[in-house]
């Protein structure tokens, strides 16, 4: 490359490319193999100042100028950064809603990466766009709409999505609020134990935190429907304006899923946007066998969706869907005529920008449509299946086990529940809380599994999602071994 430095025709260079994607894929290949094959630590715990030290280091001297060239730079961070990872492919990872996502999806999204696949407009990224176009059809009908009459986008995440989603909501029913702002007063009603980002949502938009109005859990944990009508009658009685109640389909800390059609036909009578924040259970609407449980979610208003959860794509990609096409553009009210040409206004429909709090956004939807195009839609039903009935199994076997408590059925994949040996049980709850946490931490510093933990109704619990096609029902029987010991080696039970 004439004129540039050596640097830039080194980064640049498909030679040099070829030589560290080999170095890649040889040492990725590995890694998934021993990974999977669950002989190293899930987690490789080091404190945080200690890897922010390491990582910093790395950046004193250019890896390609030494022996190894590029491609020997590439193995060295390569070899540093999936050391140093958290290991979503160890058959003991049952964390967090990240699942141990599908490899293959993961090379579509490295190539959309390499090529640097962005959209906001048509002209900018037109395969992305057909690919979100396509997903976004597809989704609608799976949650009972004509794709024809719906509508939708994907974005960064379910809490950009909710955040998306509502404020369709707000400029919908509070028509001078883009221009305006909200007044007063306003109320935006939510499931007990919905994730923050709808807390934080009510922030962004101008509600205010203390907008949310949280109806009292049943006793499964889905919102008491009773209670949702009596407080939507008391905030009509005082003349709030509602921007929607945000149901959940597959809640946080239990994977509770409310009861939808109940919700829906409270919603309808009081008039009330209804929103669903289906981010964790929306795939079980992939599964003949599960997706009874959602029923309802055809008379939501919208829906979030998130696909790197039970859909095992790489994160992030979410999508917000519409049951009403005409709403599309209600999001945002937005002046761009570098981006937006008034005299092709049919272009609106496909620049997804329109529709977006992001203008250049990544190209999210490669790793889905590729699994799809793949395996066919009956792979994620199989994978649905497959959590559900391994946490299902989950939970029969916690029952058996006098020193364990499950504190709720599980609707999903989420179980949460508590390690109480004799000993600890005749404890006050503060002590059980803290033995709790202190059981968590041992376990996850010492890499043999990957659990979370969470506190209901002050109570805190052990919590795990099982979202990893590699966990068995002997790595569950397993984990309850590995709790066991800890407490005694913890505590000196
Ligand atoms: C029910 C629910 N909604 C929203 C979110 C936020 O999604 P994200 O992490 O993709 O922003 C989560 C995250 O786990 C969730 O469980």
């Amino acid at each position: 490359m004439e004129g540039q430095s050596a640097a830039i025709a080194r980064a640049w260079s498909p030679r040099e490319f070829s030589a560290a994607a080999t170095e890649w894929q040889r040492l990725l290949t590995a890694h998934l193999e021993q990974v999977m094959s669950g002989s190293t630590r899930v987690l490789n715990w080091a404190e945080p100042d200690q890897t922010a030290a390491a990582a910093d280091e790395w950046l004193n001297r250019p890896l390609a100028d030494g022996p190894g060239g590029v491609a020997g730079g590439m193995r060295s961070l390569l070899q540093q950064m999936l050391s140093a990872g958290q290991n979503l492919h160890h058959p003991h990872y049952i964390g967090h809603q990240v699942p141990a996502a599908s490899p293959l999806a993961g090379l579509l999204d490295a190539a959309a990466a390499v090529t640097n696949q962005v959209m906001a407009i048509y002209e900018m990224g037109p395969w992305a766009t057909a690919v979100e176009r396509a997903l976004v059809g597809r989704l609608c009908g799976l949650a009972g709409w004509q794709p024809a009459t719906s509508s939708g986008v994907l974005t960064h995440g379910g809490s950009l999505a909710n955040l998306t989603a509502l404020l369709t909501a707000r400029n919908v029913v509070l028509k001078d609020s883009w221009k305006d702002g909200v007044p007063a007063g306003t109320a935006l009603v939510a499931n007990a134990d919905v994730h923050y980002c709808i807390t934080r949502a009510a922030g962004i938009l101008g509600l205010g935190a203390a907008a949310v109005c949280r109806v009292p859990p049943d006793a499964r944990r889905r919102m008491d429907v009773q209670r949702l009508d009596e407080l939507l009658t008391e905030l009509r009685r005082q003349n709030r304006p509602i921007v929607a109640v945000s149901a959940c389909a597959g809640a946080t800390p239990t994977g509770a899923i409310d009861d939808l059609v109940a919700v829906s036909d409270v919603c309808r009578r009081h008039d009330v946007w209804m929103h669903v924040d289906a981010a964790h259970g929306g795939s079980l609407l992939f599964s003949r066998r599960w997706r009874s449980r959602l029923a309802g979610i055809e008379q939501a208003d919208s829906i979030v969706w998130d696909a790197h959860k039970m859909l095992f794509v790489p994160a992030l990609c979410t999508a917000v869907l519409y049951r009403r096409r005409e709403l599309r553009f209600e999001t945002f009210q937005q002046d761009a005529p570098y981006l937006f040409d008034p005299a092709a206004p049919g272009m609106a429909d496909v620049d997804v920008g329109m529709r977006t709090v992001e203008c250049t956004k990544r190209a999210t939807g490669f790793g889905l449509w590729g699994l799809w195009a793949l395996f066919g839609a009956e792979l994620f039903e199989q994978l649905v299946d497959r959590m559900l009935q391994l946490t299902q199994g989950f939970w029969d076997l916690l029952h058996g086990e006098a020193d364990f408590e499950t504190l709720h059925e599980p609707d999903c994949n989420i179980l949460a529940f508590r390690h109480l040996p004799a000993a600890v049980r005749l404890l006050p709850l503060s002590e059980q809380n803290r033995f709790q946490r202190e059981l968590r931490s041992t376990l996850i510093r010492e890499g043999h599994f990957y659990i979370v933990q969470t506190t209901l109704d002050g109570m805190v619990a052990l919590r795990t999602t099982i979202i990893n096609p590699l966990t068995t029902e002997q790595d569950l029987r397993e984990l309850l071994t590995a709790v066991r010991d800890v407490g005694r080696r913890v505590w000196n039970l």
